[in-house]
């Protein structure tokens, strides 16, 4: 078991010395290293399980603070930073020699991100290295929400989690950033497709597919949790033919008659797709800890944060194995 408390003092001197801390933000826990230290780099890998072709996100605590590790920030990306950082999303830019291959597995690219977390700005104004952090799970896994979710998977391997509370947004950061001259969203997350186009007009949502990931990260298979998970529709609901015990259901707003109430979750009984975001995650670990055998899974609106939304739960049904 790691510590959880929220000591910025003790997670910063960590950090310096080389070891990892679990970090909260306002998308998702972040499992945090030295970026300026190859060991430390090394050791996310290796907590998490990490493939090194899929590469980390740098965390800043400022729009300065990044000029060192970037050639440059096309006017476009400026308008987005602009808008909504500190906030849930990450810019690809083209790195300098400051940032090591291993960060960026090799791509030209670096990740770049300012969360708004007032604790982990606090954090990252005191260091004076940023920090690589992906999201504290292991591959394969859905990201934690809130810290004791990071001990329950890390809390082996990792001595300390700086506690900051349930992760307001609840899924990962949106991933932006330029291919062939075209804003490009590589990754749908707490910043909606929507909200981007309304300040630089129509862009490109870059579809992966599992057989080449454009982002190694956007594997299909990323989110699946551990049972037979399959989407439904309420209007098939009667034809489903299911054991009531052994299933579980994770719907949008409606109840499901018949199933007993730990073994469902409504994201949101008023329909609110934040609310519902913010609720993914815990759901589908409160259910996958179930004894149920299958898990089924209702989309929610396509739009808005409807969308990422509903990429996860797609993902959620690709299993690895
Ligand atoms: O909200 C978030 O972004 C969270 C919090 C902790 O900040 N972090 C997060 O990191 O989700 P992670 O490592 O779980 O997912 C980041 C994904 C990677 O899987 C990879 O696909 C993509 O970002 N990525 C990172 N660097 C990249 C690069 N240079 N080029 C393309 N994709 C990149
Ligand atoms: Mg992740």
């Amino acid at each position: 078991m790691a510590e959880i408390s929220n000591d910025l003092k003790q997670a910063a001197t960590l950090l310096r010395e080389g070891k990892l801390v679990g970090i909260p933000t306002e998308t998702v826990y972040g499992l945090a290293g030295n970026a300026l230290d190859e060991k430390a780099i090394l050791s996310i890998f290796e907590v998490k399980n990490r493939p090194k072709f899929d590469p980390l996100i740098l965390h800043f605590s400022s729009l300065s603070e990044v000029t060192p590790y970037v050639k440059k920030i096309p006017n476009e990306l400026q308008i987005l930073i602009k808008k909504f950082t500190p906030g849930p999303i990450t810019f690809l830019l083209e790195k300098t020699a400051l940032v090591n291959d291993l960060i960026t597995a090799g791509l030209s690219r670096v990740a770049i991100r300012i969360p708004a977390h007032e604790l982990t700005l606090k954090l990252l104004q005191s260091l004076d290295f940023p920090v690589a952090a992906p999201s504290a799970n292991p591959f394969g896994y859905v990201s934690p929400t809130t810290a004791k979710h990071v001990d329950d998977q890390l809390g082996e391997n990792i001595t300390y989690i700086l506690d900051g509370g349930a992760c307001s947004v609840g899924l990962e950061s949106t991933i932006v950033g330029i291919e062939n001259n075209q804003i490009t969203i590589y990754r749908k997350g707490g910043i909606t497709v929507e909200e981007i186009e309304a300040e630089v007009g129509e862009v490109n949502v870059f579809v992966t597919s599992s057989s080449k990931p454009s982002a190694p990260g956007m594997l299909h298979s990323h989110y699946a949790p551990k049972k037979n998970n399959l989407l439904f529709e309420f209007k098939d609901l009667k034809k489903l033919k299911f054991d009531a015990k052994k299933t579980g259901f994770i719907s949008f707003t409606e109840k499901i008659d018949g199933i007993p109430s730990e073994n469902q979750f409504q994201l949101s009984s008023n329909g609110n797709l934040k609310e519902a975001a913010s609720n993914l995650f815990k759901a589908l670990r409160l259910l996958d800890s179930t004894e149920i055998e299958t898990l089924y899974l209702e989309l929610v609106p396509e739009i808005g944060l409807g969308q990422a939304i509903n990429d996860k739960l797609r993902r959620a049904t690709n299993h690895p194995n």
